[in-house]
């Protein structure tokens, strides 16, 4: 089975989490596009999304899922997305494409928190995935300076402007053992608008896809 059936199988096993004419939250990348086809069987059965990219945005709009603005909408029951690397604790590396921040929003907006994932993204230790880190452009100098003295290693992400126009540094070489302490202390930095931490909002239930089925893990 490739990395990719593995993201497919995990992705079809979120429509169990669906609830009926509910708007659901969606995440971006290539298993929340699965994820979006698989929406797409079940389309009339959900009033329609609330979207984290303008990339997903479209794939929704392209099977007749309606997007309504975060802004419009009270309640997000079910919010869907992927992960660059998930703990047993279920804090997540997320943005690795970039779409970080949006992703942020709608997670601490939704009720439940569904995250997707072949289970290559399943690891003991975060930061092996270089951690992004989503700057106000003129401050870009500044928090890598920051991050260095903290001990990483950031390397500017460059020819990519987020969809809020701004830029990202990717930071390696973190073992991050206390999650919530580095996604606190990366948002204190002024200039910073996200980091790809998701400790203090980790996901409420992940479901990995592996050679034998759908591996359903909830927080230690
Ligand atoms: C997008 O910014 C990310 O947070 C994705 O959710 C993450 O990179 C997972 O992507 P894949 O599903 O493509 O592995």
């Amino acid at each position: 089975m490739t990395a990719d059936e593995m993201k497919k199988q995990a992705a079809y096993s979120a429509l169990e989490y669906i609830t009926t004419d509910g708007i659901v939250g969606v995440g971006t990348g290539s298993t929340v596009n699965h994820f979006i086809d698989a929406l797409a069987t079940i389309k009339g059965k959900i009033e329609g999304a609330v979207s984290s990219s303008i990339v997903s945005t479209k794939r929704l709009e392209e099977h007749g899922i309606e997007v309504f603005d975060l802004n419009s909408v009270n309640k997000v029951a079910v919010y869907v997305d992927g992960a660059d690397e998930a703990n047993a604790d279920l804090s997540l590396i997320k943005g690795g494409g970039g779409a970080l921040t949006r992703e942020k929003i709608i997670a601490a907006a939704s009720d439940k928190f569904v995250c997707i994932a072949d289970e290559s993204k399943f690891v003991d230790v975060l930061g092996s995935f270089p951690l992004p880190v989503e700057v106000v452009p003129m401050s870009r100098s500044y928090i890598a300076r920051e991050i260095v003295k903290m001990g990483g290693q950031p390397v500017y992400r460059e020819g990519f402007i987020t969809d809020n126009s701004n830029v990202i540094l990717d930071v390696h070489g973190w073992d991050i053992m206390e999650p919530m302490d580095l996604e606190r202390k990366l948002n204190n930095l002024v200039g910073v608008v996200t980091n790809g931490l998701f400790a203090m909002r980790g996901a409420d239930v992940l479901l990995l896809g592996t050679e034998s089925g759908t591996r359903v893990i909830n927080p230690r």
